[in-house]
């Protein structure tokens, strides 16, 4: 009994640094498949063509909203709407952290 309190302590004070760790993380971190976007947006969504929308430094809200809207099939898009199916609705928030602080 006493024991298994003392782990539980270490467990949540260990799940506490990490959480304080994660907080202090700025800017956001690299999710690994932003890569997955590098093709057609641009390393780090910097876009080199006028023909594809840039996604570094774009507004947080928009990219997450508009994510949601290509994959509920609220949005139409020529290849976004497949894409973003293969995608979790955190994987957006990650997506949208990381591209809207991209300088
Ligand atoms: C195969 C090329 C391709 C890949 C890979 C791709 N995109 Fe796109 N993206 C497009 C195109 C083309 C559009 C314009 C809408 C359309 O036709 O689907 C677009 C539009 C967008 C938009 C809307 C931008 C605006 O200003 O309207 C967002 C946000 C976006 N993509 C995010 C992403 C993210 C995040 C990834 C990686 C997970 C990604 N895209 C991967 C081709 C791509």
């Amino acid at each position: 009994m006493k024991r298994s309190m003392l782990i539980n302590t270490s467990m949540a004070l260990a799940a506490l640094c990490s959480v304080g760790q994660a907080m202090a993380a700025s800017p956001a971190p690299t999710p690994y498949f932003v890569a997955n976007c590098a093709n057609c947006h641009g390393t780090d969504g910097k876009s080199v063509t006028p023909i594809m929308p840039k996604l570094a430094g774009q507004d947080r809200e928009f990219i997450l909203e508009t994510l949601r809207a290509y994959k509920a099939g609220t949005r139409s898009g020529t290849i976004m709407p497949q894409l973003s199916k293969g995608y979790t609705d955190e994987e957006f928030v990650q997506l949208a952290d990381y591209f809207s602080t991209v300088k």
